[in-house]
């Protein structure tokens, strides 16, 4: 299989107007990116077969869309307040920020599993024995570990003290279990019952960076999937199938994805299991996502905390409880980054090469270009065209330059077919339809274009 630096795709992906760096007209802000039309497309399709994989398909689950800013005591109840810090050090000669356990998993994997140590074996390992130095230096010297905050802090109202106090959600999972409730009330379920959400998440990351891999504002795509307790193999099972199918789905290459199961020693007290999906990124294997068994705890602390009754009342078996929960969390951003990565390719073409994005169609950000052969015929062909077309297509109309040159253009943005109108369409109502992958062109009818588009979309 070829290989492609890092730099190389995300340059391409920039140039292309799938991202930009954000505020770049005042200098930019570091690690921020926006999604430009073409990003901003590819999130939507993204979404829409999510929706579709674990929303529609899945007959016990349930949307909704939670605020960002939740009562405060939500996040002290989760532990977040307390726990959801990262080690961070600097070095002492070039005042240089890092996050310790990362620079111990960079530079002495083959003799440490970072996720095994605590925060004063990390302290030994950096500050006693010296074994790691600065990636910018080369020194030694580093100071203390510190605990350093990962929640965006903010104010609700005009007050700006410790009693407005609000924070950017790190996880939009907690406003699932705060609706869990509402939701099995409203929708009169049983257990099992699924809440799913897709939002938007801010983490004050140490060492954001590897372009939309690790920002400090994010998008996540959850699931709480709540269970009757004791079934959480059973379950844990089904959605470590479904994830993986979906990702198949979406068309990540089976050679670049992985699962890590967690060990023992990295579990959380009260999860019975954990495993992650891994990609294959140009610099390295990366978590997408995780799906994390977490029985009932995150239920027990916001009813320990709210003062509220969470149980779930089995009318068959009359007898009340908290259920288990599995937690499918993916990395809306991570997955779209792999998508990329995964498709990204350069071939040769008789005596020319082309840069082409074997994107899945589905997740494509244009369906179809519609080309016009000449400037003459753009508004018959905009006209013809656009009559029969799906209207939930995404379209664009490419009218600049030879064909050969739209081809490439389009080759490069991942569209999966091109719908040439000519001259000889006039007469003929036709057009000539061309694959991306295979750049084979048939000549079809206008009245059955959509169906054709429909069927190479579904097939
Ligand atoms: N509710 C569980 C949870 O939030 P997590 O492993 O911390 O678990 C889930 O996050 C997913 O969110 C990760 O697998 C990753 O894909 C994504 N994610 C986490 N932090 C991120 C960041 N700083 N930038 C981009 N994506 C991130």
């Amino acid at each position: 299989m070829k290989k492609f630096t890092f730099e190389e795709i995300t340059n391409h992906l920039i140039t292309q107007g799938f991202f930009y760096p954000g505020s770049e007209i005042y200098g930019g802000l570091a690690n921020s990116w926006d999604y430009g039309p073409l990003g901003s497309l590819i999130k939507n399709n993204v979404k829409d077969l999510w929706i579709e994989h674990f929303v529609r398909q899945i007959p016990y689950n349930y949307l909704i869309d939670p605020a960002i800013l939740m009562n405060p005591k939500v996040w002290e109840a989760t532990g977040h307040v307390s726990n959801f810090s990262d080690p961070l050090i600097d070095c002492k000669n070039c005042n240089s920020r890092f996050r310790a356990d990362k620079l111990i998993e960079d530079q002495l994997s083959d003799k440490y599993d970072v996720n095994k140590l605590s925060e004063s074996d990390m302290n030994k390992i950096v500050n006693v024995e010296k074994q790691v130095v600065c990636p910018k230096c080369g020194s030694r010297n580093f100071t203390e570990i510190r605990k350093f905050h990962l929640m965006f802090k903010t104010f609700l109202g005009v007050l700006e003290d410790s009693k407005s106090t609000v924070y950017l959600r790190p996880e939009t999972a907690q406003g699932i279990f705060v609706n869990f409730k509402n939701v099995l009330r409203t929708t009169r379920s049983k257990l099992p019952i699924g809440i799913c959400d897709i939002g938007k998440a801010f983490r004050n990351e140490i060492t954001p960076g590897n372009f939309i891999f690790r920002t400090r504002e994010f998008e996540q795509m959850e699931i709480e999937f709540f269970i009757e307790p004791g079934e959480d193999k059973k379950w844990f099972k089904f959605y470590k199938k479904n994830c993986k199918s979906f990702v198949e789905t979406l068309g990540l290459k089976d050679e670049n994805i992985r699962f890590r199961d967690h060990e023992k020693e990295e579990l959380a007290f009260y999860s019975l299991a954990t495993t992650d999906i891994e990609y294959l990124f140009p610099f390295g294997w990366g978590e997408l996502m995780g799906i994390a068994c977490r029985t009932t705890y995150d239920l027990q602390r916001h009813q320990d905390y709210s003062k509220q009754d969470l149980t779930y009342y089995n009318q068959e078996t009359n007898t009340r409880y908290l259920p288990s929960v599995i937690e499918p969390s993916f990395g809306l951003d991570r997955l779209i980054l792999a998508l990329l990565c995964d498709s990204y390719d350069v071939e040769d073409v008789k005596d020319d090469k082309r840069i082409v994005l074997h994107l899945n169609p589905r997740v494509a950000p244009y369906t179809v270009a519609i080309l016009p052969l000449s400037n003459k015929l753009t508004e018959q062909a905009n006209k013809k065209i656009l009559k029969v077309l799906d209207r939930r297509l995404n379209y664009i109309v490419d009218t600049t330059g030879s064909i050969g040159k739209r081809y490439r253009r389009q080759d490069a943005i991942g569209t999966p077919l091109c719908v040439t109108y000519d001259f000889d369409s006039v007469n003929d109502k036709c057009v000539t339809v061309r694959n991306r992958d295979t750049m084979e062109q048939v000549r079809i009818k206008i009245t059955k274009l959509n169906k054709y588009i429909q069927d190479f979309l579904f097939k």
